[in-house]
């Protein structure tokens, strides 16, 4: 291509990027206009309300918009749209980054693979991420390599690695009770020692043992070389963003959101048809005498670097070593869908914490008990419906949120 072809072509991808850029500016003050006031709410009717504008509450609003004439309000207590998978662009660096944490969509649902084409292209992306141990980069999850680089060893085949593993692996005869029981049965004591066990209390401040068999019985093993993170036939980004797609799924004319609101402080004179609810289900039943349910929480430290190209050798490290007391650093600038080229790059530090968002339920015995209690109650109310991870005190990945969504809508709309 010729030099002139070249800055033609420049010119216009620069002049596409700042037409999105000047959209994506004018949608959210389109959408503070349309931002509805409390009059508007008290004096209005509404079909289906729906709490939450992360994507539980927007597949909801989306099927009922696209399949029917109904009148749809969205209540959320934050500033934006996306709930926990809001994205944006950093204005020191103009790197998109996530505000809650790097989302990578993966799933092996086709429903839901089909489903989310309508609203975003998507970058095939293959999630890579290493660990930080012993002040070398090893890849997780764990594999040949990761271990061959940890304890200087040479293996070389399948075999090798199974025979290592079988070595290692703790054998109970029992089924596993807790966490702890399990990651020595699939890992084995010296990499439970070096890897899960610090890197498992620094982010639930609680020792494997305490916690029950589910938190480290997904952790994958790998008997060979495979390093990505996830095995999922679908694994992508959306090619603007997570919030683009959710402004598309929130774009009807039936669709009306109100941000900045908490459901509890409008509840009393809100009319609603039908309301489904996507916050923590304790919250909604938080004047029945019952304990809170426990969850932890992230914190997330901004770290801007100058004039670099990457900071770490892949999107994701994390650092199970007790030495440092954050759990894992997100290098955003790794990830394909950036609309700009930086010279910079922005580090998100992810440290556990008590305090904060609920992001994570805490599995145990007590907790269990207690979410069947609330769930008891659920189970009472009539056009109320309890949708997505926080009302379901689940871990769902997005495909998982996503599913969820779409089954609750078919059997209740
Ligand atoms: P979500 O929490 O997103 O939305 C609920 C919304 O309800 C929030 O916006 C909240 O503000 C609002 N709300 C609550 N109470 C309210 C009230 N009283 N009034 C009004 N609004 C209220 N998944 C994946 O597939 N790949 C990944 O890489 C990741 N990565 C990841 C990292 C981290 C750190 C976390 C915590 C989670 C992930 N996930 C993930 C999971 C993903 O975030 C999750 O599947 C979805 O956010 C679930 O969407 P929900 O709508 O159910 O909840």
């Amino acid at each position: 291509m010729s030099q002139t072809k070249f800055w033609h072509l420049n010119s216009i991808l620069n002049i596409i990027r700042f037409i999105f850029g000047l959209s994506l500016v004018f949608w959210i003050i389109f959408y503070g206009g349309k931002n509805m006031s409390q009059k508007e709410i008290r004096n209005e009717k509404f079909d289906i309300c729906i709490v939450g504008a992360g994507l539980s509450g927007a597949v909801i609003a989306e099927r009922y918009a696209a399949t029917s004439n109904k009148t749809i309000l969205v209540i959320e207590k934050r500033n934006h749209i996306g709930g926990n998978c809001y994205d944006y662009i950093d204005n020191e660096t103009g790197i998109r980054v996530s505000k809650y944490g790097i989302h990578i969509f993966h799933t092996n649902y086709e429903h839901v693979w089909s489903y989310v084409q309508q609203f975003s292209k998507w970058i095939p992306f293959e999630f890579k991420v290493q660990s930080y141990v012993q002040g070398k980069h090893v890849p997780l999850p764990v594999n040949i390599d990761t271990v061959n680089s940890l304890f200087g060893l040479n293996i070389t085949t399948v075999k090798q690695m199974d025979n290592w593993l079988e070595n290692e692996q703790v054998h109970f005869d029992h089924a596993p009770s807790n966490s702890e029981e399990v990651a020595l049965s699939r890992v084995g004591r010296k990499l439970y020692e070096l890897i899960f066990k610090p890197y498992t209390i620094k982010q639930w401040n609680k020792s494997p043992a305490e916690l029950d068999p589910s938190v480290l019985a997904r952790i994958p093993v790998r008997h060979d070389w495979e390093n990505r993170y996830f095995t999922d036939a679908h694994q992508a980004l959306p090619a603007n963003g997570y919030t683009y797609i959710f402004q598309t799924m929130l774009h009807s004319k039936n669709i009306k959101v109100k941000l900045n609101t908490d459901f509890f402080a409008v509840k009393h004179f809100l009319q609603c048809g039908k309301t489904y609810f996507t916050g923590p289900i304790d919250a909604y039943y938080s004047d029945f005498g019952l304990k809170p349910l426990e969850y932890r929480s992230l914190m997330f430290k901004r770290v801007v670097i100058k004039n670099i190209d990457h900071h770490q050798p892949t999107s994701m490290v994390t650092h199970p070593s007790i030495i440092t007391n954050y759990t894992r650093i997100i290098e955003y600038k790794w990830l394909p869908n950036q609309l700009y080229k930086s010279n910079d790059t922005v580090l998100l530090i992810e440290k556990s914490s008590d305090h904060g968002e609920p992001y994570y339920p805490i599995p145990n015995d007590d907790n269990k008990i207690l979410y069947k209690k609330y769930q008891a109650l659920a189970r009472k109310e009539h056009n109320v419906y309890f949708v997505g991870r926080l009302a379901n005190y689940k871990y769902f990945n997005m495909d998982e949120a996503i599913k969820n969504a779409l089954y609750f809508f078919n059997r209740t709309r």
